[in-house]
């Protein structure tokens, strides 16, 4: 194979093709949060992750926004309030997922304006979205920022402290994927549906997966 290789200190445009095309498929966080005035805000973020299941805690990483140097909203509101939800996206909502990670003015309702529906959450404040068929709940645990520019990261880790499964896509305490339909971002304008599954045998002896 012959590799080309890049220093990574040019512009951010080039390192950010970097991420995305290579760190792929990656998984969607529709994070929706609380505005100051109480309305409602949702956008979605593929920079997520899973980092501990006992205390269970996420990550996502906002980027300051390279069209204006500005911090995004969903951190600004968590980092004020305290707690989101995390929506997961399946094959039905990716279009109105993909109309909420429109740059409206703070304040203005994502809900309202992808047409999705807002319902209350058990423990926090900002709502869950309806026809999402996982949802997490999550308490504000760590912010850590990478700088001021445009393009810099931020890393937001939450501990879910409820999940909410469709219960068409529940059995014994397993999620089945080909009834989650979950969609993953890729490079560009695209996602990738999740519908070319292989199996491989775990060569290890804990296999909490089973
Ligand atoms: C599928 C998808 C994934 C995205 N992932 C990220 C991400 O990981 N980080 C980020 O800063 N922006 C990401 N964006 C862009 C944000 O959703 C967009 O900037 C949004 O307007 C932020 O909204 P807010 O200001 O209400 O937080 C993504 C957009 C889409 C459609």
């Amino acid at each position: 194979m012959k590799m080309l290789s890049f220093d990574t200190n040019g512009e951010f445009a080039d390192n950010y093709k970097f991420l995305i095309g290579s760190i792929l498929p990656r998984p969607i966080a529709v994070v929706s949060t609380l505005n100051d005035d109480g309305t409602n805000n949702v956008a979605p973020f593929s920079f997520f992750t899973a980092v501990s299941a006992k205390p269970m805690i996420v990550a996502f990483s906002p980027l300051i926004r390279s069209s204006t140097g500005k911090e995004k909203d969903t951190p600004i509101n968590i980092k004020r309030q305290g707690e989101f939800v995390i929506n997961f996206v399946s094959e039905e909502i990716v279009d109105k997922v993909n109309d909420c990670s429109a740059e409206l003015p703070y304040g203005q309702d994502e809900f309202k304006h992808a047409g999705l529906t807002p319902v209350d959450s058990d423990i926090v404040g900002p709502k869950r979205i309806a026809e999402s068929k996982i949802q997490f709940e999550c308490k504000f645990r760590d912010f850590l920022s990478y700088g001021e520019g445009p393009g810099a990261g931020q890393i937001i880790t939450g501990e879910v402290v409820k999940v909410h499964v469709s219960e068409e896509l529940y059995d014994s305490g397993r999620i089945s994927t080909t009834a989650f339909k979950p969609v993953g971002r890729g490079a560009g304008n695209d996602w990738i549906k999740c519908t070319d599954l292989i199996q491989l045998e775990r060569k290890m002896q804990a296999q909490i997966q089973k």
